[in-house]
């Protein structure tokens, strides 16, 4: 895929149905996603459980657009052939998942994946100063990864931080948690492109009645027109 740095939104599908992923998918991208976010947990990185492999490759089938794999998951490294031959586009590991994230985002490039890097609340842009040019997007969580539809933890300081580091390089920054409307602006204005977004897509929707789904989709979007860093 070309580098884009418009600002797109990522739909996550935590918010969906879990009964009925197919339609869910099918529906959010006929409705404007651009992008669908699938947040793989393990119960022990993160205190909830989501979905694995099998799974994950069963949605595939189902996305057009491009299928944004956050791990949430300790270790990494022994699942990413399996996220590979499940479909993944990108492929995101948190930088605290283990003390080789380095390793890690090689071994994702090399298995034919955009390599991600995630950023818990709590830790500095820093910590991915060495690792941007083994990267294809710096994910900064806005809540404490686990759950969705959580509070927005203001962190514009950071992604601002992250876009001066960046510089000219091809990283996406996405921000997972607590984006709406309200909150869109302030990310996109700090340097943001990718916005994750469950709960403020999925409300007021369903696969029976997916019009709320565009709804939601083009009130974030309208919200950022005109914010985008200069
Ligand atoms: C949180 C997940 C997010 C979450 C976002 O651990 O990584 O992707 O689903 O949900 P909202 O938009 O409801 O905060
Ligand atoms: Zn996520």
């Amino acid at each position: 895929m070309p580098f884009d740095r418009s600002v797109k939104i990522a739909p996550s599908i935590l918010s969906a149905d879990f009964a009925d992923f197919g339609r869910e998918i099918q529906a959010i991208e006929a409705q404007g996603a651009d992008w669908i976010h699938v947040d793989v947990m393990d119960g022990h990185f993160v205190p909830n459980l989501t979905f694995g492999p099998p799974a994950v490759k069963a949605f595939r089938k189902h996305v057009k657009t491009v299928m944004d794999v956050h791990l949430m998951i300790a270790p990494v490294d022994p699942y990413i052939d399996a996220y590979a031959e499940a479909g993944a586009d990108i492929l995101t590991a948190h930088v605290e998942a283990g003390p080789h994230t380095h390793r890690t985002l090689q071994a994702i490039r090399a298995a034919g994946m955009k390599a991600g890097v995630a950023l818990n609340p709590g830790t500095p842009a820093q910590a991915v100063e060495h690792l941007l040019d083994l990267a294809d997007l710096v994910c900064v969580m806005t809540v404490n990864p686990g759950f969705g539809g959580q509070k927005f933890i203001d962190m514009t300081g950071k992604v601002r931080a992250l876009r001066a580091m960046i510089g000219d390089r091809p990283v996406h920054i996405e921000i997972d948690g607590g984006v709406t409307p309200e909150t869109a602006p302030l990310v996109v204005e700090a340097g943001a492109d990718v916005l994750v977004a469950g709960s403020a897509v999925f409300k007021g929707g369903s696969v029976d009645n997916p019009a709320p789904y565009g709804e939601n989709i083009r009130a974030i979007r309208a919200s950022v027109a005109g914010a985008a860093a200069a």
